[in-house]
């Protein structure tokens, strides 16, 4: 691996979910060099070593556990680390802890890295990704929450389930908290162009979209009552991301970050829109058109986060 070829990544927090990002990251091959960095040292040396020892496999990707230093010439930072919520939890329960401990690891990465591009995935990951934002001093459009992609996904993928159709025909977007006041956004909902009612009538299925918003904001929730966290649904949401900013593709994602002034009154609060995302990081950020109710969903969800990210990140 020659200097100037490095393609590096450094994943923070070696947990289930840090773990999780690391395997799928070097099963696709979207680094060339993957660094895991954690407090626990056995940790994060075990869970790389466990994914290196299987390279042979796959293609030559180098995984091992360093240190904070490996940050000055990574190409990107996924922060993972903090407490995992338990059943009955929301993920705003964790919000005063890893605050702080995502606040910590910032300082800890601005020592070492001149201008980087921040993953922010430690939950409540919209809370976090404005600590981080605020922590670091980076341009808001440098940090980014994985916010709503997971969520997207859910619901795209029960989306599909219920229509039993292709999910890549599936355009559905979850925006606002990833969290319990995220909005389905049913309106801008379409089936290869189709809009959606046309295309459930069409098909003759009978969508229940109560039961499938539900489900999607649960989605979590219900995975963690059964195995006791998730893991793989983030990593594969994460591996999406980190596709479009390593091969700067200019991608229209549902992701996190700090509103700017455009915004209004929504200005400062890190919450999920679609984003056109690159090798830089959140390029522009895009409103999509929405019915009243979805408007006033939108409201209640920045409105949920601002008091979040104004209490808790004094
Ligand atoms: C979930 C975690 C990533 O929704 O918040 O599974």
């Amino acid at each position: 691996m020659t200097e100037s070829h490095k393609n590096k990544i450094v994943v923070v927090g070696a947990g289930n979910v840090g773990e999780a990002i690391a395997y799928t990251l070097m099963v696709r091959k979207q680094a060339n060099d993957i660094v895991l960095v954690d407090l626990n040292e056995d940790r994060a040396k075990g869970a790389a070593l466990d994914i290196a020892q299987g390279t042979s496999f796959f293609k030559q990707v180098w995984v091992r556990k360093g240190g904070y230093e490996e940050c000055a010439d990574a190409q990107l930072i996924v922060i993972t680390a903090g407490i995992a919520r338990k059943p009955g939890q929301t993920r705003l329960d964790l919000a005063k802890t890893n605050v702080s401990i995502v606040r910590s690891i910032t300082r800890s990465i601005m020592e070492h890295a001149k201008n980087p591009l921040i993953l922010v995935v430690s939950n409540p990951a919209d809370v976090t990704t404005a600590a981080v934002t605020e922590e670091s001093g980076l341009p808001a459009g440098r940090v980014i929450g994985s916010g709503t992609s997971l969520d997207t996904a859910r619901f795209r993928y029960f989306i599909s389930e219920a229509l039993k159709v292709n999910i890549e025909d599936v355009n559905a977007y979850i925006l606002g908290e990833h969290g319990d006041s995220q909005v389905p956004v049913w309106s801008a909902a379409n089936i290869g162009g189709v809009p959606i009612d046309e295309y459930a009538a069409q098909v003759g299925v009978n969508l229940d979209k109560a039961a499938i918003s539900k489900r999607t904001k649960e989605g979590g929730a219900e995975v963690i009552q059964m195995k006791g966290a998730t893991f793989y649904g983030i990593a594969m949401a994460v591996s999406n991301i980190v596709e479009r900013i390593m091969k700067d593709e200019s991608a229209i994602l549902p992701v996190a970050h700090v509103l700017g002034e455009e915004f209004g009154s929504w200005a400062g609060v890190a919450i999920s829109m679609p984003c056109i995302v690159s090798w830089d990081g959140v390029e522009k950020t895009l409103e999509l058109p929405m019915t009243e109710e979805e408007k006033e969903a939108m409201e209640l969800s920045v409105k949920t986060l601002k008091e979040f990210q104004e209490n808790v990140i004094v």
